[in-house]
């Protein structure tokens, strides 16, 4: 049997060009820690953390056991009109590893993309059910992108995936996103002009609620902003009544540096969108985080009033019995300190590229690291990006880049030699970039 060529025969895969005669799949039968194995048994270092879900890393030994421990004895059950100790628990370790509010309220979903679909629905419905009808649109930076839904995709449409689908989106404002990365001189005057445009959308009472990626933009280009211009618009947001989403899909669990996103800022969001790393990369569950004000919006003996929304695995207990195991090793693995050294590996690399012509725009957060290949900004689709994936895959490397942007964020678990190692390997496939 040959995995590649009935993969052609009967698989359609993600973001994926078919028909690109480039276009190819690699075979992969195992993996372990920080490294996936080919057909061959080859390692290859999983530099982007399998689309930004792995955080301690593959095939964990201890999360295998929740997992199996849990489908023995709970498997699945539907979560209307009943509950289950692995969710209650999941809901009350959480209240503590988010923080900053007295209650959270969790509502679970699947996928970041239907984490964001709820919080938009949340949103609208509790301005509504406030009395507030007329707050009816949402608030998005330009190039944020919250997942392939259609309400997702809505709030998402900036970063130009989504152009054949336009006709079923709804209407969202958009504003400038104030990208900034190491000695940006310009940083100040960005965030002024988006905080102005911001106070203009607010000053119309239209809106319901504002969506952003908090601190790092993701798909776009893994774009930074300050912390401090965050707390701008939160503040502004809330101070005309807007609810605000962080949508912490990417950023949660660890890649800031942080826990979440929004441990980095003085201000708290109203919902916050969590999923990829909630179960550490394993099984597929989200969650949609709201404050206790916007639940009690909900309260009524009027069905009409609730949040009519739910899916078939809503709180599937081997999920949360995986996220419940994930959270613990937090504390366990000292994994914040070694996101540390992590970060100060990226920081050491990063500036010397930069010395080299070989980085442009350089920024590091956390366990994340990007920047340009290029001084000019390229379109997404490049044509290099083939090239450059498969001379990465050649030298024992999974990195794929957005556009013109090279990012890594790898699983916490990566060691720093690992990941220096790494760095050493990138920097010739860069210069035959520039050659
Ligand atoms: C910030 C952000 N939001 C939402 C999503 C969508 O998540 P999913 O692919 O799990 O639907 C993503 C996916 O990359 C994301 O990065």
């Amino acid at each position: 049997m040959s995995l590649s060529k009935d993969d052609a025969r009967y698989l359609w895969h993600p973001f994926t060009q078919h028909g690109h005669p480039e276009t190819a799949f690699v075979p992969i039968v195992s993996a372990r820690g920080a490294f996936l194995y080919d057909e061959s048994g080859s390692p290859l270092l999983d530099l982007i953390s399998s689309w930004w879900v792995t955080t301690h890393g593959h095939s964990h030994p201890e999360l295998i056991k929740a997992m199996a421990i849990q489908a023995a004895k709970l498997d699945q059950v539907i979560f209307a009109g009943f509950t289950h100790e692995p969710a209650v628990t999941l809901g009350r370790t959480l209240q503590q590893a988010l923080g900053r509010r007295d209650v959270w309220k969790l509502f679970f979903s699947d996928n970041g993309s239907t984490a964001v679909e709820v919080a938009l629905k949340m949103a609208l419905h509790a301005q509504i059910n406030w009395g507030y009808p007329e707050k009816k649109r949402f608030l998005a930076f330009e190039g944020g992108y919250h997942g392939d839904t259609v309400g997702a995709m809505s709030v998402g449409r900036s970063s130009g995936f989504f152009d054949p689908y336009q006709k079923l989106l709804f209407p969202v404002k958009t504003i400038d996103y104030p990208e900034t990365w190491m000695n940006d001189p310009d940083v100040l005057h960005k965030e002024e002009k988006s905080l102005e445009a911001l106070t203009q959308h607010l000053n119309r009472g239209d809106i319901a609620g504002m969506i952003l990626e908090p601190l790092i933009q993701g798909a776009s280009g893994m774009r930074m902003c300050r912390p401090t211009f965050v707390n701008h618009v939160v503040r502004l947001c809330q101070q005309a009544g807007v609810l605000v989403i962080f949508d912490e899909v990417m950023t949660g669990f660890g890649r800031t540096g942080r826990l979440f996103a929004f441990h980095h800022l003085s201000e708290v969001p109203d919902i916050v969108c969590l999923a990829k790393g909630l179960t550490a990369g394993m099984m597929p569950m989200s969650l949609t985080c709201a404050s206790q004000g916007v639940f009690d919006a909900f309260l009524s003996t009027d069905f009409y009033r609730s949040l009519i929304h739910g899916h078939s695995f809503t709180a599937n207990p081997i999920a949360c019995a995986v996220a419940n195991r994930s959270l613990s090793l937090f504390a366990e693995d000292d994994t914040l300190n070694k996101i540390k050294a992590l970060e100060g590996v990226h920081h050491n690399a990063l500036h010397a590229l930069q010395k080299a012509g070989l980085a442009h725009r350089p920024r590091v957060m956390g366990g994340v690291a990007a920047f340009d290949v290029k001084h000019e900004y390229m379109p997404y689709n490049i044509e290099k990006n083939h090239w450059l994936k498969s001379m990465f895959l050649k030298s024992g490397l999974v990195l794929r880049p957005l556009g013109g942007t090279l990012y890594v964020m790898p699983p916490y678990c990566t060691s720093p030699e690992d990941l220096e190692d790494a760095y050493d390997r990138i920097t010739p496939i860069l210069q035959q970039v520039q050659a």
